[in-house]
């Protein structure tokens, strides 16, 4: 049977609710991304700090034992669209991660910027990973049809 995990980062909640759907659908793990400084609770502080982060590339400090890619044959990726890109927490895991031939399915969830630039980003930061379509988290009413193209 395929070993399947579910990792997400979430600032608000929104990528959490998403991210346990996705569990509950298709098995397996989940495991929440937290980084060892919090973000500030402060809209216009946590969007300094994130924009920084981005701009800089660099990895940012996570809490705990990651679990490792490597023993999973579906990774599906949770993240808020920050900055029209992938939030820190989630590019800095997914660098740390031998992702090669790992089958890796993102999903969203966003403001009024949908996906942003996500999907190009991905191609160009994982490009050894098999990356699936990515979910747009804000639409409910696709994730069964994003779910099960995962499985076939
Ligand atoms: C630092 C920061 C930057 C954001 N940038 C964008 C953006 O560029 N486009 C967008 O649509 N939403 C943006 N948002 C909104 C979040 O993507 C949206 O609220 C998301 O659902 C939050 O998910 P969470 O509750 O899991 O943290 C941003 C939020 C934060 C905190």
């Amino acid at each position: 049977m395929a070993k399947i995990l579910t990792v997400y980062y979430s600032h608000t909640g929104a990528t959490k609710e998403v991210a346990e759907k996705i569990n509950a659908k298709l098995g397996g793990d989940i495991y929440e991304i937290l980084p060892v400084e919090d973000y500030p609770a402060d809209i216009g502080e946590v969007i300094k700090r994130g924009q920084a982060e981005i701009e800089s590339g660099a990895a940012i400090a996570l809490k705990g034992e990651l679990p490792k890619a490597d023993g999973y044959d579906l990774i599906a990726v949770g993240t808020p669209n920050w900055c029209s890109t992938v939030s820190p927490p989630v590019t800095t895991y997914l660098k740390s991660q031998n992702l090669a031939g790992k089958k890796l399915a993102v999903f969203v969830t966003h403001g009024r910027g949908a996906l942003g630039h996500i999907p190009e980003d991905l191609q160009k930061l994982f490009p050894e990973a098999k990356l699936a379509e990515v979910y747009d988290g804000n639409v409910a009413e696709k994730l069964d049809e994003w779910v099960k193209g995962l499985e076939a």
